[in-house]
């Protein structure tokens, strides 16, 4: 029998996306093409790259870890903003897909800090793998929801029972999160499919508050826990920036043994120039071989900028090669473009104090000891406290014991500007003759 060309196959349902509306952040809305030279570059939240470099061991690394029974039966993928997690989580789905499993990934929201309401997002997502899973199954599903309700199963206490703070509303959710895990663990054996996978991103949302008693994260790990003991056929995947790895280890003792962890980053540097030249080789466009160079150094490989370096290029410059006089040309208005989309609201987000110490930072050229923030901020009061803070928001880590430096490339420059800026502003808005530029 012949099928006419081009005609899809059967349909088979895909990977499921839950996206959250919550916390989603918007594309970086490409501006209107004034031009018709083409742009390949595709700066914005869990946009697919044009080339997606650097990630191919990881990906060999994904596809054992499907085929086999790991000694790890979960993975958390950590990483600051813009490093591409939620690029890689839908690419892991697409792998798992492909071996046979069936793939939820879903945007965990501030809500879901709330233990109750991450019981109804796993129920929800459960339903949804089942009715993927068996849809005949599907049909007398409503009826088996109310009666899962009505008597939510009681946990057995053992390794990976509850801990004795564990009461009255937190436990219920803990037992429809662990209620839902087995329905999906029992609907896969009963299915022709390898296995369900859970793609859980922003999961550091997830952490567990004694204070106002949820344990959503704890909650989530003793379900998952439940039904890995055999045969691991129900995994999950949590992805977040790096104070993930922190709730995890705060959460339950035995997390180490559920999770393997995979830390992405910048891109190696011959990876950022593919990134950056195989996508340009596609279109008809080409970067001198400088400018390519200046932008790997530039952003020090981290995809995000890639991206947007890319971009900002292609929409700037009217010729199809850009030359460095020409890069040069439109580098400042490039580098102040990239200041309000990415590192204005970092910086907004933190406090006035916070503030004052990502300055005196910027001050100071490569790795800062606490002790000369110490000194240059003898007047703020809780400064260990303060750089804490800004480690856990990604801001800035820990580069050697006892030094700091910032996280994301570039950030210190712009600082540096902004720093500038304010005072040219201020010397003309008092009237005294200020001295711009250093
Ligand atoms: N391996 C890669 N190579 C090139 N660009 C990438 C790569 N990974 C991600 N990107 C780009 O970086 C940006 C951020 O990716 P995203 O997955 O949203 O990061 P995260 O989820 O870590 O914040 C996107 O524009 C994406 O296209
Ligand atoms: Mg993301």
């Amino acid at each position: 029998m012949r099928t006419k060309a081009g005609e899809a196959p059967a349909a088979l349902p895909g990977p499921i996306k839950q996206t959250n509306e919550d916390t989603a952040m918007a594309e970086v809305a490409p501006t209107k093409p004034t031009e018709q030279l083409a742009n390949p570059f595709r700066p914005g939240n869990g946009v697919p790259p044009p080339f997606l470099a650097g990630r191919d061991g990881l990906l060999v690394e994904f596809d054992t870890f499907v085929a086999q029974q790991p000694l790890h039966p979960n993975w958390t993928l950590t990483g600051l903003r813009g490093t591409g997690k939620t690029v890689l989580l839908a690419e892991f789905a697409a792998h798992a897909e492909q071996a046979g499993w069936v793939t939820l990934h879903r945007e965990v929201g501030e809500r879901h800090r709330d233990d109750g309401r991450l019981a109804d997002a796993l129920e929800e997502d459960v339903n949804a793998l089942r009715r993927r899973l068996s849809p005949l199954a599907a049909v007398g599903q409503a009826g088996e929801d109310g009666v899962r309700y009505l008597r939510p199963r009681r946990l057995t206490v053992g390794e990976l029972g509850y801990e004795p703070a564990y009461e009255g509303r937190a436990a219920e959710a803990a037992d429809r999160m662990r209620a839902a895990v087995s329905e999906l663990d029992a609907a896969v054996r009963d299915s022709e499919r390898a296995g369900a996978l859970l793609l859980y991103d922003e999961a550091h949302l997830l952490a567990d508050d004694r204070s106002r008693e949820r344990y959503p994260l704890s909650g989530l790990l003793a379900a998952i826990g439940s039904v890995q003991k055999a045969e691991p056929n129900v995994r999950v995947i949590l992805s977040g920036l790096p104070m993930l790895s922190l709730n995890l280890k705060r959460a339950r003792t035995y997390a180490e043994r559920m999770f393997g962890h995979v830390v992405v980053g910048n891109l190696a540097r011959s990876d950022a120039w593919d990134a950056l030249a195989i996508p340009l080789a596609a279109s008809h466009r080409s970067f001198a071989l400088s400018v390519i160079g200046e932008i790997v150094e530039g952003t020090a490989g981290y995809p995000y900028f890639l991206q947007f370096f890319g971009a900002y290029v292609c929409r700037s410059v009217a010729s199809p090669d850009v030359s460095l006089d020409a890069y040069r040309g439109v580098e400042p208005a490039l580098l102040h473009e990239l200041g309000l989309a990415f590192f204005e609201d970092r910086f907004e987000g933190a406090t006035p104090a916070e503030q004052r110490v990502l300055e005196a930072m910027a001050r100071v050229e490569g790795r800062v000891p606490l002790s000369r923030l110490h000194a240059a901020l003898p007047e703020v009061s809780g400064l260990n406290l303060l750089v804490r803070r800004l480690v856990e928001r990604g801001l800035i880590y820990r580069a050697t014991r006892g030094a700091y430096d910032f996280a994301l490339p570039l950030f210190r420059d712009h600082l540096r500007r902004r720093a500038e800026v304010t005072k040219v502003t201020r010397s003309v808005t008092t009237g005294r003759a200020g001295a711009p530029g250093r």
